[in-house]
């Protein structure tokens, strides 16, 4: 969807999941420890500033409120479509780096990575028998991506990797899954596959619980291009950024011909997205930053947004500037959570063994 078009009308279903969500953020006030959240990314290189208003700050959110969060370092999913891994530990560390540099505290949340939890990747095969593969084939992001490199362009991992991703949220169990509005269809296969299992292996007492998803009102910040900010387009502002280099990025961002600055997200995204990005580093509303600027132009409105990025982001940048120089404690970090995670998937999978008959 183009960041110009105006917002499809909500369908029935995703008002309804929006309405759960709410339910939900009102359940996690009054007992946060009773929530588990299971988060992700893929280490395919370092955060920008879209990840972190569009999901990490939420992460830190429902930590700070006392949930149990997980987050998870996908790099099995960067081999769905990527041949080269050379370049994986150092994309991995960074990662826990720029989770920590943003505030992801490890002695609260649990933070591992796919190839260490072998009993995480043995639900698979039990949960690619209940789904068809026609099913799959009708998840909007296989189907795009089976568009975008045609089918015999698709690996079969690609293919299956929603299923995948609903072994990561079952395998620990977690109950509430934060997700944009594009990984609903992966979510509701989550949890057709928890109810499919419960039927076939364990009725009358149901042994997944079908997780929920909490949907985050993440705002959409364009990249420098002008579309959305993405580690593959090259056009976003990594978090790490020193304050040139951000300068520098943000001087190369698209403007408009108008010298008179507004906030009309429709009819000017690429100055409404770094208005935007001013506002949310400096917690006041896009109008505001906006009439503060008026006549002075895109060049003054550059230097406001880097200036609002480059204060915010300070302190996270130092803190990640001194992690990088520990990576032996980033390495702890993450073995400590693999250890964890490795405890309660071979847990679920023993359970799982028990529940089909295959424990001999
Ligand atoms: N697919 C997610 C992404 O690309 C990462 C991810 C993998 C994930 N497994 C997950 C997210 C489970 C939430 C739950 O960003």
């Amino acid at each position: 969807m183009s960041a110009t078009a105006p917002p499809a009308p909500p369908s029935e279903s995703r008002r309804a999941a929006a309405q759960r969500s709410a339910d939900l953020e009102l359940a996690i006030a009054r007992e946060p420890a009773a929530f588990r959240v299971l988060t992700g990314d893929r280490p395919t290189g370092p955060l920008h500033l879209g990840h972190y208003f569009g999901t990490l700050q939420n992460r830190v959110r429902l930590q700070d409120a006392g949930v149990e969060l997980f987050v998870l370092v996908a790099d099995y999913q960067v081999i769905t479509d990527r041949t080269a891994a050379a370049g994986l530990p150092a994309d991995v560390l960074g990662l826990v780096a720029d989770y920590l540099a943003v505030g992801i505290d490890p002695r609260r949340a649990v933070i591992f990575a796919h190839s260490q939890v072998a009993a995480l990747h043995q639900l698979l095969l039990p949960f690619l028998s209940l789904v068809s593969v026609a099913e799959v084939g009708r998840n909007p992001t296989v189907k795009d991506e089976m568009a975008a490199a045609g089918r015999s362009g698709v690996t079969a991992l690609m293919f299956s990797y929603p299923v995948h991703q609903a072994a990561d949220i079952l395998s620990v169990h977690a109950g509430v899954v934060p997700v944009g509005q594009d990984q609903l269809p992966h979510l509701e296969l989550a949890r057709t596959i928890a109810r499919r299992f419960n039927d076939r292996y364990s009725p009358g007492q149901p042994y997944f619980r079908e997780p929920s998803a909490l949907l985050g009102a993440a705002p959409l910040l364009l990249g420098t291009d002008g579309t959305k900010m993405s580690k593959s387009r090259g056009n976003a502002v990594p978090i790490r950024a020193t304050a040139d280099e951000t300068a520098r990025l943000i001087a190369g961002a698209r403007t408009d011909a108008e010298r008179v600055i507004t906030y009309e997200p429709r009819r000017r995204p690429e100055v409404s997205s770094l208005l935007l990005l001013a506002a949310l580093c400096r917690d006041e509303p896009p109008e505001q930053v906006a009439a503060e600027i008026g006549a002075a132009g895109a060049a003054a409105l550059k230097r406001a947004a880097t200036d609002a990025v480059n204060q915010r982001f300070a302190p996270f940048r130092r803190r990640r500037a001194d992690l990088a120089r520990d990576p032996g404690y980033l390495r702890a970090v993450l073995a400590a959570g693999n250890e964890r995670v490795s405890a309660i998937t071979e847990g679920t999978l023993a359970a799982v063994r028990a529940l089909m008959h295959t424990s001999y």
